[in-house]
């Protein structure tokens, strides 16, 4: 697990430089695409250097992590559409490139069985962008989750809906209580794993996923198991690491060639 702490803008620029650094080697490339404030200056940056011609995602396919269950479809804050806003609609990506778990499937049971035969049928995704819930989740796998869960159906905590509500007019109410989420060993099989976290509600969970023991009570620890996760963190979500004095050191040692 590499921690980098910097600025958010930084963060998002070593981000997008990983996934255009992918692309250029494999342009068909699998990328985990996630929802939340975290990865928007990622988005921004990839849609800007798609702009300036540096990157193409022509050939690539995108997974989002997870959906709500049962916002009507034109809702701007069912998952699909964001996703669609926030970066599929301002790069190249083929239509129907980018899949996510269908949240208005009359059955969803089936619905998580055919999402993860997807994933797998694509080859896996090779780089994964997550963010982390203040409770530590990703995707939606909230604190209880199987650590070898996969997309499966879940129900939000009250915490989660909370923190969500900024979304839905501030109105905890229309926050939906159910969700469709890659599970934890999905999540585990991207073959890179990007945690974008800022400001200091995220500090707690920060010190758990790098410091804390492994634990279904912090579902983001379980990328202690993983050999390739790239922590990127501005100083306030950093706030709580023991070892940032190490981290800041460690990263300002690294060889420029070495990427994420
Ligand atoms: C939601 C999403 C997660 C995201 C989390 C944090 O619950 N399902 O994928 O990581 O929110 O969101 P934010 O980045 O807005 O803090």
């Amino acid at each position: 697990m590499e921690v980098v702490i910097a600025t958010a803008g930084e963060l998002a620029a070593l981000a997008a430089d990983a996934i255009q650094g992918l692309l250029a080697t494999k342009p068909t490339a699998v990328l985990g695409l996630a929802t939340g404030s975290s990865p928007l200056g990622i988005y921004d940056e990839l849609a800007r250097r798609y702009g300036a011609g540096e990157v193409s995602f022509a050939q690539a396919r995108g997974f989002m992590l997870d959906e709500y269950v049962g916002l009507p479809a034109e809702h701007p804050e069912r998952y699909r559409n964001v996703i669609e806003t926030e970066i599929a609609s301002r790069v190249d990506f083929a239509p129907g490139a980018v899949q996510g778990p269908d949240g208005l499937a009359t059955d969803l049971v089936a619905a998580c069985t055919r999402y993860e035969a997807a994933i797998t049928e694509a080859g896996g995704v090779d780089l994964q962008i997550l963010g982390i819930g203040s409770d530590g989740h990703v995707g939606f796998n909230e604190p209880g989750s199987s650590l070898a869960s996969r997309t499966r159906i879940k129900t939000l905590t009250e915490q989660t809906r909370a923190d969500n509500a900024r979304f839905f007019d501030g109105d905890v109410d229309q926050v939906p209580r159910h969700c469709l989420t890659q599970g934890l060993a999905t999540i585990m099989s991207a073959r890179h794993i990007v945690l974008i976290a800022t400001g200091r509600a995220k500090a707690e969970a920060i010190h758990h996923l790098v410091e804390g023991s492994v634990s279904a009570m912090w579902p983001a620890t379980i990328l202690q198991h993983h050999p390739h996760v790239s922590v990127l963190v501005d100083p306030a979500a950093a706030s709580r690491l023991q070892l940032a004095d190490y981290f800041r050191s460690t990263y300002a040692a690294k060889p420029a060639w070495q990427g994420l």
